[in-house]
C-alpha cells in the first residue's frame, strides 16, 4: 500500500483550491456583489489599522484596495493567477503602485520580520492548512507588527454547525471555501495572541480579529 503524505496532501488540495478560484475568477465580483454590501463597512474598519509595510494575502479581486490609508505601502499575494489579474487592473485603475505576485500563504517567499501588518479578508477558508498559513504570518511580520482578519467561520450551534458541516463538502467543490472553519481556534493553534474579536452579521459568523505575534 502506497503512503500518502500529509505534505503530499496539502499539495494537491492546495492546486485544487488554485484551479477552483481561477474558475470563478470572471464571476467572482458578481457573486459576492450582494454580501459585498455587508462586507465594506467591516472592510474600512479592519483596513483603518493596517500600517507601515503591509502584507496582504488572499488579494483576490482587490476589494480591499481602495480602502487602505492613502500612501499604504502593500505587497499582495493570490495564489490564482486569474484572480491576480482583476486585482491588478483595479490597482492600475486606482493609481495604486501594490507589488502583486502569485504566491501560497502556507510557504510565503519573504524572509522573517518583513512586514508591520498582515491583513486576510475572508481567505483562511479556503487556504488547505490554515494553521500553517496563520504560522507564516506570524513568521513574516515583526514581533511589534499586528495581524488583522476578517473571517466568516463555523456557527457553533448544535443544529446550525452539525448543517454547516454536512454542506460543507458541496460548498468546497463550488466555492472552494470551507463553510465550518474554527479560524479563532486555528489563531491561537498558529501561536498568536488574539488582541480583540469582534463578532459581526448573521449569527456573528464573521469575526474580525486583531492578533500580534507574541514572539521576541
Ligand atoms: C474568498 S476569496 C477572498 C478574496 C479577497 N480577500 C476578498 O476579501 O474579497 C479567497 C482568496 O484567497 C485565495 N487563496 C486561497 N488559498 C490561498 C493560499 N493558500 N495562498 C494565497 N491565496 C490563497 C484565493 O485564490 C482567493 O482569491
Amino acid at each position: 500500500m502506497t503512503m500518502v503524505s500529509d505534505h503530499e496532501i496539502r499539495a494537491v488540495s492546495t492546486e485544487l483550491t488554485k484551479t477552483r478560484y481561477n474558475r470563478i475568477a470572471p464571476l467572482y465580483n458578481f457573486i459576492e456583489a450582494i454580501p459585498e454590501l455587508i462586507f465594506k463597512p467591516w472592510r474600512i474598519m479592519l483596513l483603518a489599522k493596517a500600517k507601515g509595510k503591509i502584507l496582504e494575502i488572499g488579494v483576490g479581486t482587490g476589494k480591499n484596495f481602495p480602502h487602505y490609508p492613502s500612501g499604504a505601502c502593500v505587497t499582495g499575494i493570490d495564489i490564482a493567477d486569474r484572480m491576480l489579474v482583476i486585482a491588478r487592473k483595479k490597482a492600475s485603475k486606482l493609481g495604486l503602485p501594490f507589488d502583486l505576485s502569485e504566491g501560497d500563504v502556507q510557504s510565503l517567499h519573504f524572509p522573517d520580520n518583513s512586514f508591520d501588518t498582515a491583513v486576510a479578508t475572508f481567505v483562511f477558508c479556503s487556504v488547505p492548512d490554515p494553521v500553517q498559513g496563520l504560522r507564516e504570518l506570524r513568521r513574516v511580520v515583526k514581533p511589534s507588527g499586528r495581524i488583522l482578519l476578517l473571517e466568516h467561520v463555523r456557527i457553533d450551534k448544535p443544529i446550525i454547525g452539525w448543517l454547516m458541516d454536512r454542506l460543507n463538502p458541496l460548498v468546497v467543490r463550488i466555492m472552494g471555501a470551507n463553510i465550518n472553519r474554527r479560524t479563532l481556534e486555528n489563531v491561537k493553534k498558529a501561536g498568536l495572541r488574539i488582541e480583540s474579536v469582534e463578532h459581526l452579521g448573521l449569527m456573528k459568523m464573521v469575526k474580525m480579529i486583531f492578533a500580534k505575534t507574541d514572539k521576541a
